[in-house]
């Protein structure tokens, strides 16, 4: 028999439990977990579905990619780790699992003939799989098939009831706004596809970049976009890590000015708008990698002296990209050690 945590409106047990079969007849409030898998693939967002088991209720329906019970006595992410690997074969770490948010469902229905009312306490996490991964072992009782699906149709779909499915689009939608933080997705990217960039999608980045806080507003820097291939090369040459740049359509050289107000807080300013920089060339689909130059004297002379950039300013890094032509999964660096709460 499969029995649960009664939890209170905080989704907290309360120290009671409860049988499956007594929560759903009687409305008992108790917990699910459900869990999203993701993936990029070529510049696009993917999610996969899992197609319900005949034997269940919503036969054949797509829904979530696994959900299931909270067992008495388990926790949120424990138990979506363990439903992963039981309904679909995939092996996680509970830090591998992204928060998206809490829902609360209340479903009153029948079913097989008696009363069901549904009282269930749900979080919802997703989680990035690695652009290839396509090997789930299926649980028969459970899924009889998984599907990958462009998140963008998978919504509209959803909308539109244009496939057979048992998907919250409130559920779904929470999923994308974690999902299009690409904080948690962004990779160095240092192999580009012989293609040019766009003049409005270099604009973006620089914009992105420029919106950057800095100490007392200073705004210290300045860009140089490289296109020249004679450039390039030699940037690609200013420091053993750099050689990349010169198979890149294009690099931006970002520069501060040394009589800012508080020159001493320049580098950092210059950090932050390279972090913005960064996102926002993931965010147009492209891919790039920080090149160190700053504060390494010899590199940032070397720079200077291949862009003739005047006195007044310092070369502070190189930044090569274009349209990705390598695809990488981005570690989970979360590390719970690093943490100390003073309460
Ligand atoms: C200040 C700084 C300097 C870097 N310098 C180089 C470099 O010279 N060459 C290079 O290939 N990558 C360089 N990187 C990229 C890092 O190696 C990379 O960010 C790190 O390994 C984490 O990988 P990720 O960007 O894919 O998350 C630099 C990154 C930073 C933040």
């Amino acid at each position: 028999m499969e029995i649960f945590d009664v939890v209170n409106e905080y989704g907290e047990p309360t120290g009671n439990t409860v049988d499956r079969e007594t929560a759903h007849l009687e409305g008992v409030r108790h917990r699910t977990s459900h869990l999203w898998l993701l993936r990029k693939k070529a510049g696009n967002t993917e999610i996969l579905l899992q197609k319900r088991a005949l034997t269940k209720s919503f036969p054949g329906c797509y829904d979530i990619s696994s959900a299931g019970h909270i067992p008495a006595g388990d926790d949120f992410r424990e138990s979506a780790i363990r439903e992963l690997s039981e309904e679909l074969g995939i092996m996680a770490e509970e830090s591998d699992l992204i928060y998206c948010g809490d829902k609360y469902i209340v479903w009153d229905d029948e079913f097989f003939g008696k009363p069901y009312h549904d009282r269930q306490y749900t979080r919802v996490f997703m989680m990035w799989l690695d652009p290839d991964e396509n090997e789930f072992t299926l649980q028969e009782e459970e899924v009889v098939d998984v599907l990958w699906l462009d998140l963008e149709k998978c919504i509209e779909g959803v909308k539109d009831n244009s496939f057979e499915n048992c998907i919250d689009i409130d559920e779904l939608r929470m999923v994308r706004r974690t999902a299009m933080n690409n904080i948690y997705t962004r990779v160095s990217i240092r192999k580009y596809q012989d293609k040019p960039v766009e003049k409005e999608k270099t604009e973006a980045i620089l914009r992105a970049a420029m919106q950057a806080p800095s100490a007392a507003n200073q705004q210290p820097w300045e860009f140089y976009i490289v296109t020249d291939k004679e450039k390039l090369e030699a940037l690609s040459k200013v420091s053993p890590y750099a050689g990349m740049t010169k198979n890149a359509p294009v690099a931006i050289v970002s520069v501060y000015r040394k009589d800012c107000s508080l020159p001493a807080y320049a580098n950092i300013d210059m950090s932050i708008a390279m972090e913005n920089l960064w996102l926002e060339t993931d965010a147009q689909g492209l891919g790039g990698v920080w090149l160190g130059i700053a504060p390494l004297e010899d590199r940032m002379k070397a720079v200077e002296g291949i862009l003739d950039i005047p006195d007044n300013l310092r070369a502070f890094a190189i930044f090569p990209y274009g349209y990705p032509a390598e695809e990488k999964k981005q570690q989970n660096r979360f590390d719970e050690s690093r943490i100390h709460y003073v309460e």
